[in-house]
């Protein structure tokens, strides 16, 4: 999800009424992928790096996100949709993981779609995290190097349990991955568009669904 400060900006308001109208975007994505059977959905929310905003924005975005998870959860809970969060978590501030927390446990059951927000996440944090528990089980003799393979150390990256991405969006005409799923993302289809995250509507996904659709897969090979 990106263009929120540059969307505000250009109608001479404060980066953080992006932020606010990019709420509308989430709710319409979800909704759509719900409708037309998506089982995966996730939303680039927060990266390690955006820590480095001002304080002032980490701030209201952290008040939004308990603010949109407290209000959107009833709603989730009747599309079916369960809640999941990768990133590193226990970084965000005491309400949003209360909240956070709660979300996931209430929405557990739902099997339609699930949603996975990535909060404090970057891929290569997470890299170095699955390395880390990695070398933690070598010495403590649980795993053998030798036993090291894609198929382990995929089980170690915060995405465990859920697919690679089929496709990958991005909004607001940047062509960067900026740290995201990295490893995960391998083989996914990338998709960039101008259209600015809080204009974001069922059609642009739409739009993206079908020019993948065109594509051709050939992961490597002929
Ligand atoms: C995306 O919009 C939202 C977050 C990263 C939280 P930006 O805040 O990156 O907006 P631009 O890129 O400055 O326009
Ligand atoms: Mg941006």
């Amino acid at each position: 999800m990106d263009g929120n400060g540059r969307w505000a900006k250009q109608r001479g308001k404060e980066r953080i009424f992006g932020h606010e109208n990019g709420v509308q975007a989430v709710r319409e994505t979800v909704e759509a992928a719900g409708e037309i059977g998506v089982k995966h959905l996730t939303f680039y929310a927060f990266s390690t790096e955006n820590w480095c905003r001002p304080k002032s924005e980490v701030n209201t975005l952290m008040e939004l996100l308990v603010n949109a998870i407290k209000n959107e959860t009833p709603e989730l809970l009747e599309k079916g949709v369960k809640l999941n969060a990768i990133g590193d978590i226990d970084s965000l501030p005491e309400a949003c993981i209360k909240e956070l927390k709660e979300a996931i446990e209430i929405t557990k059951n739902n099997t339609r779609l699930t949603v996975t927000v990535a909060l404090s996440y970057s891929s290569q944090w997470e890299i170095v995290n699955a390395v880390k528990q990695i070398a933690r089980k070598v010495k403590e003799n649980k795993i053998d190097p030798e036993n090291i393979d894609k198929n382990l150390f995929k089980q170690f990256l915060q995405t465990h349990g859920i697919p690679d991405p089929d496709l990958l969006i991005r909004t607001s005409g940047e062509l960067r991955i900026s740290n995201f799923m990295l490893w995960q993302i391998a083989y996914s289809e990338l998709y960039f568009t101008p259209v600015m995250w809080p204009d974001f509507r069922k059609k642009h996904l739409y739009q993206a669904i079908l020019d993948y659709q065109r594509r051709e897969r050939r992961f490597g090979k002929t």
